[in-house]
């Protein structure tokens, strides 16, 4: 077996939130803990925002899918040269891409299976941009040992929180929420608990031309329609078992359209309920499917959802008091570059033949190495 080397990696991740390219310097050691010594939201051009968005809404073609991986894959590496003009060219590249479509259902077509994911971002082209090793495409693997592709994350959240020894919810709130339960004695699981912040940033978009309810003011000026809230909440998906992981497919602008068709007329209480939704639907999904099996000493949230104070006091509302609530900074972990921290670390992983999914997280038959190597 050849001794693990601290590795210097730049990984790059773009949410299903579509908001920013996070582009991280880390230094991943032997003992798999992971530092970020430098983290850039590198912005999308708006051009390339807008042909992404019609991607996810189904308004663009396999003409425009094809052009808008290499176009994704130069935009990516654009955001790794800003740290390499500073820092000088790390080890390698971790990229996960940009998540376009993902179905993690048993479906078949002629007897085969339909499951897939597809994250763009050509590694190639940032492979020749950077002349950087590239180490990609970390879902498929997954898929094809059975898994759903999903959440890899749980992989980190287990090797950075474990020692510990407290019983965690690591609680991601992106544009999806996603949960890893990392516990004293039982193994390690996770899942989507459903939406995060894309509800809200669609309504925001659609009534105030705003990206996003910075810093929850609008959520906070509005008050929760407790019917329309309970009405939202009796969605099928939230009540399915575990395993299971969602996207921009499912909680689709479409969805968002029916969905407001039984909402309140006052543009504020809109975004307060679905804010309360977020909050509310992942209270309740540790009610049926975490505090039966473990009792929780502590929730730790992270993503752009830890930065709305008004969605972090509505999550406290929910929660059981006895549970502490944190965000990742509380140890040491930025909010904003978690995930790309965690993708350093499964590039790390990669890159010395680690296995690094989670099968209790993402239903894979079997622990395998996940992603792909482009050499540059
Ligand atoms: N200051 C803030 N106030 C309120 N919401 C915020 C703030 N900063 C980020 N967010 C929310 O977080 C989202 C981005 O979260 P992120 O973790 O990057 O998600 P993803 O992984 O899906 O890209 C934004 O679209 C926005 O909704
Ligand atoms: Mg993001």
């Amino acid at each position: 077996m050849i001794d693990l080397e601290s590795k210097k990696i730049i990984a790059l991740m773009s949410g299903t939130s579509c908001d920013s390219i996070d582009a991280g310097l880390c230094v991943v050691n032997p003992d798999m803990s992971c530092e970020l010594i430098q983290g850039i939201n590198y912005k999308y051009p708006e051009h390339i925002q807008s042909k992404l968005f019609q991607l996810f809404n189904g308004e663009a073609s396999i003409k425009d899918l094809c052009q808008m991986n290499f176009a994704v894959g130069k935009c990516f590496a654009d955001a790794a040269n800003i740290l390499i003009s500073e820092h000088g060219k790390p080890d390698f590249i971790s990229s996960h891409g940009q998540t376009i479509y993902h179905f993690p259902f048993n479906e078949k077509l002629d007897g085969i299976s339909l499951k897939s994911t597809l994250q763009i971002g050509e590694s190639s082209v940032i492979a020749r941009e950077t002349k950087c090793l590239t180490i990609s495409n970390f879902r498929e693997s997954d898929i094809a040992n059975g898994g759903e592709g999903a959440p890899l994350v749980c992989f980190a959240d287990e090797k950075w929180f474990k020692p510990y020894k407290k019983n965690f919810c690591i609680q991601n709130i992106g544009g999806i929420s996603n949960v890893t339960v990392v516990s004293r004695e039982n193994a390690t699981f996770g899942f989507d608990t459903g939406p995060g912040n894309m509800m809200i940033d669609y309504c925001m978009r659609k009534f105030f031309s705003q990206p996003f309810d910075k810093d929850g003011e609008v959520a906070n000026k509005g008050t929760i329609s407790e019917s329309w809230l309970e009405c939202l909440l009796q969605d099928e998906y939230y009540f399915k078992n575990p395993p299971k992981t969602t996207g921009r497919e499912y909680f689709s602008s479409d969805y968002v359209e029916n969905a407001l068709r039984f909402a309140p007329k006052d543009y504020n209480d809109i975004i307060a309920t679905l804010t309360a939704l977020t909050a509310k639907s992942i209270a309740q999904a540790y009610e049926r499917f975490v505090y039966p099996d473990i009792d929780i000493n502590e929730v730790v949230v992270g993503g752009g959802g830890a930065y709305n104070p008004t969605l972090m006091k509505y999550l406290r509302h929910y929660l059981p008091k006895h549970v502490d609530l944190k965000t990742h900074e509380a140890y040491g972990i930025s909010n904003n570059f978690k995930e790309v921290m965690a993708f350093a670390l499964l590039g790390y992983c990669n890159y010395y033949n680690i296995p690094n999914n989670l099968p209790e997280c993402t239903g894979a038959n079997s622990r395998v190495v996940l992603g792909k190597v482009t050499n540059c």
